[in-house]
């Protein structure tokens, strides 16, 4: 008997029956009669659950008393061919052992309550239930997919750093990072005196990896980074976490439409891999939460993503504002849209994703390559059914000329960016890149709709548990 190694759920599911196995995992559900109980088991390997059959008279009393939802068990049995629907192969038990005890009282997950806003009030447990195993698995398969992307394409791994004194993207939303003691602020001429904090000057957690990212893909072609990225931004919404994670490809000798190639071509790959790879997990949450989900994954991958600018955009939202279409916020000429916009463009005129491009200078960040036109810039934003924006990117402005004449324009402190605007002074070169909001994307695969339900432990305004 020692000699037996435990076997996972999954693994179990699918070998032939007649062996001897052992099986361990945390109990979902166990009903029966005074002669059998039929426990519900679950490792975590999978979102399906092997039943084990446990008879009365060979496992004791006291033990099947205490096999109770969220129990942790220990079962020795023989795999043997269910006669039961739902199943090919269960357990029939010839020893159980209870590793741990669980208070049907107390277990936050034993109520009857098992929606999503509840689960968001139980977080540290919620990883138990089907639903975000199966959102852990889906979201572990696509990290692995995107490292596996970019290797296959030659890209090179960069990490740029978390700690930072540049705000990438000139929001300002920046969380900051310091030792000083804030009861007691050295002050240098009525102004905090950074030159006495830990890295002698004023720093914050990044916004994006960008810059840096911009770096290494001038030195060896083609990057991408994939980390954490922070955002202050008091923004709640089902679409904004102030912690996510972003993946940035760099590219040099890439313009505006290998930029939106990539990024389409990307997108694509990622939600094939889904569904070549998570079906089982793909077809719960279809199941329960959403039953277009399968669907809809499938629909992204066989069309071209629609190309329009922002000028255009903006003509297609004002005419549907003119026969009727409501919208919270204003559309003119010069403002960002709003999700509502982004979605309208998406589900409604077009019924396919798009990829905004040429957006007004104003609205968008000083790095982006300016148009002809003096007025526009050469960025693109990817939008999807049910989120709006996924992706936003750009070609870079190459020129050291205009991005020296921009920066000064925004009134952007040069001293911070000397090392950035080097890229431009010695051997410039066309070059492009994007951003995914990993969780964004998760979004959309999953098919949840908060994305604090995409994430293990979500940081949003006021939230910032365990
Ligand atoms: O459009 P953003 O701000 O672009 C950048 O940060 C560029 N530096 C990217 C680049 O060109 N390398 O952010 C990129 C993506 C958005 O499209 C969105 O998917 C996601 O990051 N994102 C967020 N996701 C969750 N919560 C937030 N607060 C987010 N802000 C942006
Ligand atoms: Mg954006």
């Amino acid at each position: 008997m020692d000699t037996l190694k435990r076997t996972k759920v999954k693994d179990l599911l699918c070998s032939t029956p007649g062996a001897e196995v052992l099986a361990k995992g945390w109990v979902r559900t166990k009903r029966g009669n005074k002669q059998v109980k039929f426990i519900a088991l679950n490792d975590g390997s999978t979102v399906k659950n092997i039943q084990v059959v446990a008879p009365c008279d060979v496992i004791d009393e006291e033990t099947l008393k205490l096999v109770t939802t969220g129990a942790s068990l220990q079962v020795i049995g023989t795999l043997t061919e269910s006669i039961g629907s739902g199943q090919a192969v269960e357990i029939q038990a010839k020893e159980i052992v209870v590793l741990g005890e669980c208070d049907p009282m107390r277990f936050p997950l034993q109520k009857k309550d098992t929606s999503l806003e509840y689960l968001r009030t139980v977080a540290h447990m919620r990883l138990r239930t089907n639903t975000f195993g199966a959102v852990l698995r889906i979201r572990h398969a696509m990290a692995f997919a995107i490292h596996k992307f970019f290797n296959d394409k030659g890209f090179v791994y960069l990490h740029t750093p978390l700690i930072t004194e540049s705000d990438a993207e000139g929001a300002g939303d920046m969380f900051q990072v310091t030792t000083l003691d804030l009861a007691n602020v050295p002050v240098h001429n009525g102004k905090v005196d950074f030159s006495k904090d830990f890295f002698g000057k004023k720093t914050s957690l990044t916004v994006s990896g960008q810059l840096e990212g911009e770096l290494g893909a001038t030195a060896v072609g083609e990057i991408y980074t994939f980390g954490p990225t922070f955002r202050a931004e008091n923004s709640n919404t089902p679409r904004h976490l102030a912690e996510f994670w972003m993946i940035e490809p760099e590219m040099a000798f890439y313009d505006i439409n290998d930029n939106m190639a990539l990024a389409e071509e990307f997108v694509k790959y990622l939600v094939q891999y889904a569904l070549d790879n998570c079906m089982d997990d793909l077809q719960f949450l279809n199941d329960k939460y959403d039953d277009g989900l399968i669907e809809r994954l499938r629909s992204v991958l066989g069309i071209a993503f629609q190309k329009v600018t922002y000028t255009q955009a903006v003509e297609i939202l004002e005419e549907a504002i003119k026969n009727g279409q409501q919208f919270e916020y204003p559309v003119h000429w010069g403002t960002d849209f709003q999700s509502e916009h982004e979605r309208y463009l998406v589900e409604k005129h077009f019924g396919k994703p798009v990829i905004l491009i040429d957006f007004p200078k104003d609205i968008k960040a000083f790095y982006m390559k300016q148009n002809e036109d003096g007025r526009t810039v050469r960025g693109m934003d990817v939008l999807f059914p049910k989120i709006g924006e996924i992706i936003g990117g750009s070609e870079r402005e190459a020129s050291l000329e205009k991005l020296e004449k921009r920066i000064e324009e925004l009134g952007m402190s040069r001293k911070n960016l000397e090392w950035y605007v080097d890229t431009r002074r010695y051997g410039t070169v066309p070059h492009s890149g994007f951003g995914l909001g990993f969780e964004r994307l998760l979004l959309f695969v999953t098919g949840m709709t908060n994305i604090r339900d995409v994430i293990p432990f979500p940081r949003t305004p006021k939230n910032a548990e365990f």
